[in-house]
């Protein structure tokens, strides 16, 4: 991970307060707290007979290294994996297809949609992509620039973009810090919003809206979902 600057983060928290937004309310997910990111990876991989994995972003291999499966590719600026480079580099000479794609590298709303476009772009027809910390429980978890250590990022802002496109279908996992799954189908249950640009949505709006905005199930029906 990249190093955390303790005088940026008070500047960009202040920032944030005085030119973005102010809520001060907090959503109560209550994760399960013995299901993880991986094993949802897991299962999916399991349950789909998946041969192929991309991990975007791997940091510590908490999850890359759980992955068992013939053919894996993490990739990772600084640490972790088995390709150093940002995701846009590795895309940029890639000619390979996967299954099933991980998207957890740089959590802000711009590099997001270039990661799912560009995942989408090289995933097999029956493949499923899964972004993780799609569900923020606070404003200044959510916040760009960042200024929390436990960060989700914008993900959710990129996640409302395609459930709004017509192309593929999305549903998010309640887990874990929210985890997304995207599939190469056609949107059985596309998101009707009038937003100009999506990167301007509030958390407020996320607040008061995310489980229809994200389209978020249970573990179970999750589970259910990929099975059809
Ligand atoms: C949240 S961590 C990944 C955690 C890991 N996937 C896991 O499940 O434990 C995010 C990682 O993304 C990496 N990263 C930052 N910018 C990136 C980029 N442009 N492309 C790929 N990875 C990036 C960071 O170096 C960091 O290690």
């Amino acid at each position: 991970m990249e190093k955390i600057n303790k005088l940026k983060f008070k500047f960009n928290k202040l920032f944030y307060f005085l030119f973005k937004e102010r809520f001060n309310k907090t959503i109560d997910f209550s994760f399960p707290k013995n299901i993880n990111r991986w094993d949802l990876i897991k299962d999916i991989i399991n349950l789909k007979g998946y041969r192929s994995y991309l991990e975007l972003g791997c940091d510590d291999d908490h999850s890359f290294e759980k992955i068992k499966i013939d053919y894996k590719i993490g990739v990772d600026p600084y640490s972790g994996g088995n390709f150093k480079g940002t995701s846009d580099f590795f895309f940029s000479q890639n000619k390979k297809k996967f299954d099933c794609i991980f998207i957890d590298g740089l959590h802000e709303y711009k590099q997001v949609c270039k990661d799912i476009q560009n995942s989408l772009d090289c995933l097999e027809d029956n493949g499923i992509i899964l972004l993780h910390d799609s569900l923020p429980a606070t404003i200044h978890q959510q916040a760009v620039p960042r200024y929390k250590i436990i960060w989700n990022g914008d993900v959710w802002k990129a996640v409302v973009n395609f459930r709004t496109k017509l192309d593929c279908d999305i549903v998010t996992c309640k887990i874990d810090h929210g985890v997304s799954l995207v599939r190469k189908v056609k949107n059985k249950k596309k998101l009707v919003i009038n937003v100009k640009n999506f990167q301007n949505l509030k958390f407020e709006e996320f607040y008061n809206n995310y489980k229809n905005y994200l389209r978020v199930l249970d573990y179970e029906n999750v589970i259910k979902y990929i099975q059809n």
